[in-house]
């Protein structure tokens, strides 16, 4: 009955397809271009399958020409990362972590009270007229998820980077501080980590779930009470019920890690998109130069002036000695600028990779950066100031397609070696092609995969059936304190007894030696 099972056919793919048009909300808090340009791909393909999305952003695209979007703007989540700091503090080495981290906390906090606090974040809380059928949220902080309580719903944590720990957590990946140390920490060697790295990694990861959850969470959740209500459940529960987690991995930039199926890696440079002319002349000056060029840039979150002023004079000394061209995005005047360097506020930067003259990138070593860079086959020098650069850059020199220069060690000696060795010693550009190739290479387009995961959360509201069995079991059941108590009780007994049995042996042979002997000396 061919006909029969066409009409079926056509019946599921209308069904899996076309029909479907679901509310989706979608909160990214965080106030940083490199976390919410990642997912612009994501938002758009599902708007374009008929979902309409709200989106709670930093950074909207405002493009009333794309239909079913609807941003609400917070871009006052910048003057929070401004007034607190954060990355000034981020960037300086006597600045412990737990200082970084608290200012980040009471910068987010602000944000995400001042958005509650906000008409369009009471409308969301309090207008019964709202209807929503899935939540994805930034899966770093934990407050925008009682938004899956409010509404009933499951919800999707998204992530530009890898993803906090608690959240791996909730999604039941092992989290093991010597297996996949916090990107925070800079270990040696991954694969080989020495006792006080593996000592160091136990310790700062217990130390992190104590912060996070006595601490952050108890503060967040009192805040949270005063809008969702006093019956909002305990924020460790609300993780815990993760339907999803999209984690911007790739072993070209991440240790591997054990992961549950519900957790999806869309590492791939989702944000990628196909070649845009360039600024007529900025083409002019690359297709003119004969020399190679070297693009620098340190992202949108090193601001031109974390660098101080005898810095910046040694990257000028630095780039006018060099026999290339630099291209250079700063926000920031220059003084004394060289003839060879072109400087520039802001830079089409993938289109600027792609570009055949560009030889090398001098970059922050920020996760998105560092994708297009590869995906381009082009080798880097990396300049780590904060967060997962460091640990971006280490995988990096550690695989081989750059090296690194030392934030403090930012002279004309060390820029304009590292970059005649990177021009002119050919290891770095194969490197560079060997893991771009396998940067591109998967299987199926990661905004594909994303929309799918998407939609089969929406199909079955969540993926309870992925759920890791370890998350409803009390510790000590998980590390099997029970069971190794009795195999090592069992085994302590048996060898009690056991030596108990021989010493009494022993000592019976003995004394029956013991005898024989005196007699053989009575006989000497
Ligand atoms: C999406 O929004 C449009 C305009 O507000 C509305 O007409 C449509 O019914 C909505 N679709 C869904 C699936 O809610
Ligand atoms: C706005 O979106 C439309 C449709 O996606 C696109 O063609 C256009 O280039 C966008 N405009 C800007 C300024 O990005
Ligand atoms: C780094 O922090 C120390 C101590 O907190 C401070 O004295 C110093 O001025 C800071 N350095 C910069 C460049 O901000
Ligand atoms: C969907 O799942 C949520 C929990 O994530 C639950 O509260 C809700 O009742 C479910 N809705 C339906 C229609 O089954
Ligand atoms: C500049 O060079 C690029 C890459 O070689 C080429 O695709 C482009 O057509 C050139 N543009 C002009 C204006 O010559
Ligand atoms: C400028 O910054 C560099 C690198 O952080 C530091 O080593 C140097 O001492 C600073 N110079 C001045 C004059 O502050
Ligand atoms: C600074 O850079 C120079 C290369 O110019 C290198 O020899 C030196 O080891 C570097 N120092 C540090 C502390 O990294």
């Amino acid at each position: 009955m061919p006909s029969t099972r066409c009409v079926i056919i056509i019946f599921l793919v209308h069904l899996y397809s076309v029909s479907y048009g679901a509310d989706i909300l979608a909160i990214l808090p965080t106030p940083s271009y490199s976390h919410q340009i990642p997912f612009r791909p994501l938002w758009k393909a599902l708007a374009a399958r008929g979902h309409n999305i709200t989106l709670v952003t930093s950074d909207p695209e405002r493009n009333a020409s794309i239909k079913n979007i609807k941003e609400i703007d917070i871009s006052y989540g910048y003057e929070y990362i401004d007034k607190y700091k954060c990355i000034e503090l981020a960037c300086n080495d006597s600045v412990s972590l737990i200082d970084v981290g608290r200012a980040i906390r009471l910068a987010t906090a602000d944000i995400n009270e001042r958005f509650l606090k906000s008409p369009e974040g009471q409308n969301l809380i309090h207008n019964k007229d709202n209807h929503f059928d899935l939540l994805i949220v930034e899966a770093l902080l934990i407050d925008m998820m009682a938004f899956s309580w409010k509404y009933k719903i499951p919800f999707i944590g998204v992530s530009s980077l890898d993803c906090s720990t608690q959240f791996h957590d909730s999604a039941g990946n092992p989290t093991h501080p010597v297996v996949n140390p916090d990107p925070n920490l800079e270990i040696q060697d991954l694969n080989d980590m020495s006792f006080g790295e593996r000592l160091a990694s136990f310790l700062f990861s217990a130390t992190y779930k104590l912060l996070v959850y006595y601490l952050t969470y108890r503060k967040e959740y009192a805040m949270l009470q005063k809008y969702f209500g006093d019956d909002l459940p305990r924020l460790f529960d609300i993780q815990n019920e993760i339907s999803m987690l999209f984690v911007a991995t790739n072993p070209v930039f991440h240790n591997v890690r054990a992961l549950m199926p519900n957790t999806i890696t869309i590492g791939n440079g989702m944000h990628i998109s196909s070649p845009k002319p360039l600024p007529k002349d900025i083409e002019e000056w690359l297709n003119s130069s004969k020399e190679d060029v070297v693009y620098f840039s340190l992202g949108s979150n090193i601001k031109g002036s974390i660098l101080n002023d005898s810095t910046k004079a040694e990257l000028t000394k630095a780039f006018s000695s060099l026999p290339y061209k630099v291209l250079w995005k700063i926000d920031h005047q220059v003084n004394d600028l060289p003839e060879n360097v072109l400087i520039k506020k802001w830079l089409p930067q993938q289109d600027i990779l792609r570009h055949p003259k560009v030889k090398v990138f001098i970059t922050q070593g920020g996760l998105q950066s560092m994708q297009e860079s590869i995906y381009f086959d082009k080798p880097m020098i990396g300049i780590p100031f904060f967060g997962d650069q460091h640990m971006n850059v280490k995988r990096m020199t550690h695989l081989g397609y750059g090296v690194k220069v030392h934030k403090n060690n930012i002279t004309r000696e060390s820029i304009s070696e590292a970059v005649i060795e990177v021009i002119t010693n050919p290891i770095y550009r194969e490197k560079a092609e060997i893991y771009g190739n396998i940067f591109r290479d998967t299987d199926i387009p990661n905004v594909d995969k994303a929309v799918w995961w998407t939609e089969y959360t929406l199909r079955h509201n969540g993926t309870r059936q992925f759920r890791n069995p370890a998350l409803d079991m009390p510790f000590w059941k998980y590390w099997m304190l029970d069971v190794l108590g009795i195999v090592f009780g069992v085994l302590f007994i048996f060898s009690y007894l056991s030596l108990k049995f021989v010493k009494l042996i022993l000592r019976r042979i003995f004394r029956r030696n013991g005898k024989q002997i005196d007699k053989s000396k009575k006989w000497n």
